[in-house]
């Protein structure tokens, strides 16, 4: 059994952020989202990987990601000259997949469950492809599926106006490799992509055997910033551990489980758990409370921040307001500034969103 994990594409819905990396590299709880795919397909036995790659953004994930030594797993990395589609990127991936049986996976998705028992039972039942559902309450963002009686697949349709159901279509998929027979016979949809969600219909007209699996745990597709708040809330609830290796002084109050990382110093504050640090960061006279992700080399001084995530290199300073919900990129800086006239001076990227008092 091989993977492909499709992290190209164009990201869109993340912008700012994505001007200028991967979606896929955001961090959940200081660890770029795509590693936790890697994680969980490797946790299912699955150790020969393949990523999809986009050329703006490929040579990042490269990088970044390496040959695959860290996660015990072997990674081939494949580039879509453009984002044509997910089944154009199993068409392009076919020479990596060769008749294998492969686990699909969209990088920018992140679920609870793990995926070894889906994995057993695909293969165990000698099926054609299985599809992953959870019920949501926005159907029309997503594919959708319509399901009989029997909960056996009926109908597969890509963001409807008008959902059939509320079962949404998970970024994980199993196929054997009939897949490539059909996609090979696929025509663009009405947006210009090869749609995963007709290859698979084409399965369940041509009577193979598709079948369906309920996700119960959670899941969640990190497209926007509230998708990716939510995530980071729920995998600091859900995995971080207590561990103190900055430097810490007397004045600094520290409750419920905190994280911080080597060589940062923490200065007459309080942080209240669960929340991460990380390395070389610089944090003095602050309160950091629940679900915030500090990254490497941030500098905090007189800032008070709630549930909120802040990118490497951030500098904030004394704000004299608390930041809530917020989501902070690649070194931003948000500073009081003593100037007259007293005023807010921006320097603003596009496509950045601010809310102001
Ligand atoms: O997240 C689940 C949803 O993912 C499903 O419910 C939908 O049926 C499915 O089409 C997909 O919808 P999205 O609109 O979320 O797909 P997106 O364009 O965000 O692409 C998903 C991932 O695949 C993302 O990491 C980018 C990558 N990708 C996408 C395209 C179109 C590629 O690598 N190549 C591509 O050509």
């Amino acid at each position: 059994m091989k993977a492909l994990i499709l992290s190209g594409g164009k990201g869109t819905r993340l912008r700012p952020l994505t001007h200028t990396g991967a979606k896929q590299l955001v961090p959940v709880v200081n660890k770029p989202i795509l590693w936790y795919g890697i994680e969980q397909i490797v946790a299912a036995g699955i150790t020969d990987i393949g990523i999809i790659i986009s050329p703006d953004t490929g040579d990042e994930i490269r990088q970044v990601t390496g040959d695959g030594e860290r996660f015990g797993c072997a990674i081939t990395y494949i580039p879509q000259r453009s984002p044509d589609g997910l089944a154009h990127a199993v068409k392009i991936a076919q020479p990596f997949l060769g008749d294998s049986p492969f686990l699909m996976y969209l990088g920018d998705n992140l679920i609870q469950d793990s995926l070894a028992n889906f994995v057993e039972e695909f293969l165990k039942q000698s099926l054609d492809a299985m599809i992953l559902l959870k019920q949501v309450p926005n159907p029309t963002a997503f594919g959708v599926a319509q399901l009989d009686g029997q909960g056996n697949v009926l109908r597969l349709v890509e963001k409807p106006k008008d959902p059939p159901s509320n079962f949404a279509l998970v970024g994980v998929y199993l196929f054997e490799s009939v897949i490539h027979e059909v996609i090979a016979t696929l025509q663009p949809s009405a947006r210009g992509e090869l749609e995963i969600t007709d290859a698979i219909q084409a399965l369940v007209n041509t009577g193979k055997t598709v079948i369906a699996k309920q996700l119960f745990g959670w899941w969640l597709d990190t497209g926007k910033k509230d998708d990716l708040l939510e995530a980071n809330q729920i995998i600091l609830d859900a995995t971080l551990t207590h561990a103190i290796d900055g430097d810490v002084d007397d004045a600094t109050k520290i409750s419920g489980r905190v994280q911080i990382g080597k060589r940062s110093n923490v200065i007459n504050s309080t942080i209240r758990g669960p929340v991460v640090i990380g390395e070389d960061c610089h944090i003095e006279n602050c309160f950091i409370g629940s679900y915030s992700s500090i990254a490497d080399r941030v500098k905090l001084v007189d800032v008070e921040m709630d549930h909120s995530v802040v990118l490497e290199g951030s500098i904030i300073e004394e704000l004299h307001q608390r930041i809530v919900d917020s989501l902070i990129g690649r070194r931003a800086k948000l500073v009081h500034s003593p100037q007259r006239p007293k005023a807010s001076r921006f320097m603003i990227g596009d496509d950045c969103q601010i809310e102001l008092v």
